[in-house]
């Protein structure tokens, strides 16, 4: 199978000159459709920066990076946006969800982003609360539940427009051990029905979980299972 995601001899500096910091080294990487992967390693070491190119939300870098096989380099700034709304979906540690709106707001937002109409999006909104065991919930406001229910509705927002794969960066950083543990099984079944998720987290029994880990210090790779099976 093609590769969904290759990196290949990717380096990235923040600042320039004298105090250029340079954060990740020669990184090679390469990510299959369906993979269930972690990122784990010492704070610091580059994995946010890492996921953030990944993701397209930094293009300041050297090396390649191509996406299903195309150099994002080559891409305008409109095609770059449309790739972020379309092909990729972000779950963050503290959710970043919108307080003033609606569980079905905030999951509309990637929807009214991409142009669609009001009345076009409800079923898709629907069926990712579905998903993520939140149907009902329509109506509340992320700031009255739990951190549990909010990662879901995050990830609900994350998944509503169907994108090629999901980054989390420490999605479990915030929730106690039983939280974590749920929403782990979920990205399992989102990851089980084609979702290609890729992960950091500190968590040891979070990143055991995954098919996939890869280890990362000071901005190199240093360790990665690939093909060990999840147990
Ligand atoms: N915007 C930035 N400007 C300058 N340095 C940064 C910036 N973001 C991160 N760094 C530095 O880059 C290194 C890697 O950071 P990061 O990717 O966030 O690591 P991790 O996610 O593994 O904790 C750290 O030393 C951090 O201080
Ligand atoms: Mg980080």
């Amino acid at each position: 199978m093609n590769n969904l995601i290759e990196l290949k001899k990717l380096n990235k500096s923040y600042g320039q000159g004298d105090t250029a910091y340079h954060v990740l080294h020669d990184i090679d990487l390469e990510v299959k459709m369906g993979e269930l992967t972690a990122i784990i390693g010492e704070s610091g070491s580059g994995k946010s920066t890492l996921i953030n190119i990944i993701g397209f939300l930094d293009t300041d870098f050297s090396g390649e990076y191509l996406f299903k096989e195309q150099p994002i380099q080559d891409l305008k700034a409109k095609d770059l946006a449309f790739l972020r709304n379309q092909d990729v979906g972000f779950v963050f540690q503290n959710f970043k969800l919108i307080r003033g709106l609606s569980v079905y707001a905030n999951v509309a937002l990637p929807l009214l982003y991409a142009g669609k109409k009001r009345n076009e999006i409800e079923s898709a909104i629907l069926a990712a609360l579905k998903k993520v065991g939140l149907a009902g919930y329509e109506k509340a406001l992320p700031q009255n539940m739990s951190g549990g229910q909010q990662q879901r509705v995050a990830i609900a927002r994350a998944i509503v427009s169907h994108p090629s794969f999901l980054i989390a960066d420490e999605p479990t950083g915030a929730l106690d051990s039983q939280n974590s543990r749920d929403i782990m099984e979920l990205f399992k079944k989102l990851n089980a029905e084609g979702t290609t998720i890729l992960m950091v987290t500190h968590d040891p029994r979070i990143a055991k979980a995954c098919k996939r880990t890869i280890e990362i210090l000071d901005g190199r790779i240093i360790a990665d299972s690939k093909g060990r099976v999840a147990k």
